[in-house]
């Protein structure tokens, strides 16, 4: 999707960038792992599909995605293919329903597992699809082994709505009512900037501006 391609989002931990090609090699590593394969439900890819797929996340209008970044690592310096951690995706699965996506979370790297960012990460998703896409229902389909994924969406007030035993995954759902609306508010104090503008800030930041300066410049909303 195009509306998302020069938007960031920040949060404390992480920092939501659009997918870009330069991040494709790691995540095309990161895929290649048979355990991520089976949580996320992917297939493997080439190098060169992983491109092409690059493209369409960011052509198609029912996609959106971003890649999450270590936000102290990226503070610190470090090039984005190297603090890249995971992804976050939104899908709208139904062309006849733009209100319906299926949200998608990847915390790639095992060390970043179990510190906030996977429920930062969807916490800034819900925010953006919210706000920026007009979303009002959320779905979420995970495997019946993966209890902490399962455990995450409960924790953000997913509900379970099926389960299909001939795929092994249940689905659940997040409506977002005025109360819950509230809820997420509060709790996810989102600023975002353009990519452009980090982009022209990191190279001032080459220039002697350190990338503290440069999320301070990123507005609050
Ligand atoms: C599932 C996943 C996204 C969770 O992200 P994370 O950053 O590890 O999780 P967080 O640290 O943000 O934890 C948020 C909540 O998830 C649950 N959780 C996290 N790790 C858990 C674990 N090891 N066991 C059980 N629940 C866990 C808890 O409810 C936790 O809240 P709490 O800390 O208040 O108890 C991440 O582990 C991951 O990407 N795993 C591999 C790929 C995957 O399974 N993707 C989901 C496909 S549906």
């Amino acid at each position: 999707m195009r509306i998302n391609e020069d938007t960031v989002l920040r949060g404390q931990r992480v920092l939501l960038v659009p997918y870009e090609p330069h991040h494709v090699p790691r995540y095309h590593e990161w895929m290649k792992s048979e355990e991520l394969q089976k949580l996320t439900a992917s297939e493997p890819l080439t190098l060169e599909q992983e491109y092409n797929m690059q493209r369409s996340w960011r052509e198609d209008p029912d996609k959106c995605t971003f890649i999450i970044l270590d936000a102290l690592q990226w503070e610190q310096g470090c090039p984005e293919e190297q603090c890249m951690v995971g992804d976050v995706n939104l899908f709208l699965t139904e062309s006849e329903n733009p209100g319906l996506a299926e949200i998608e979370i990847m915390i790639a790297e095992p060390v970043f597992r179990g510190r906030g960012f996977g429920e930062e990460s969807v916490r800034l998703m819900l925010f953006y699809g919210v706000t920026a896409l007009g979303i009002s229902t959320f779905e979420a389909k995970i495997g019946l082994e993966n209890v902490t994924s399962i455990r995450l969406f409960h924790k953000l007030h997913f509900q379970d709505v099926s389960l299909s035993q001939v795929f092994q995954e249940m689905t659940l759902r997040w409506e977002v009512t005025e109360p819950e609306r509230q809820w997420l508010a509060p709790s996810s104090p989102v600023m975002m900037t353009t990519y452009k503008e980090i982009q022209r800030n990191i190279n001032n930041s080459k220039l002697g501006q350190s990338r503290s300066d440069v999320s301070s410049d990123v507005k609050s909303v």
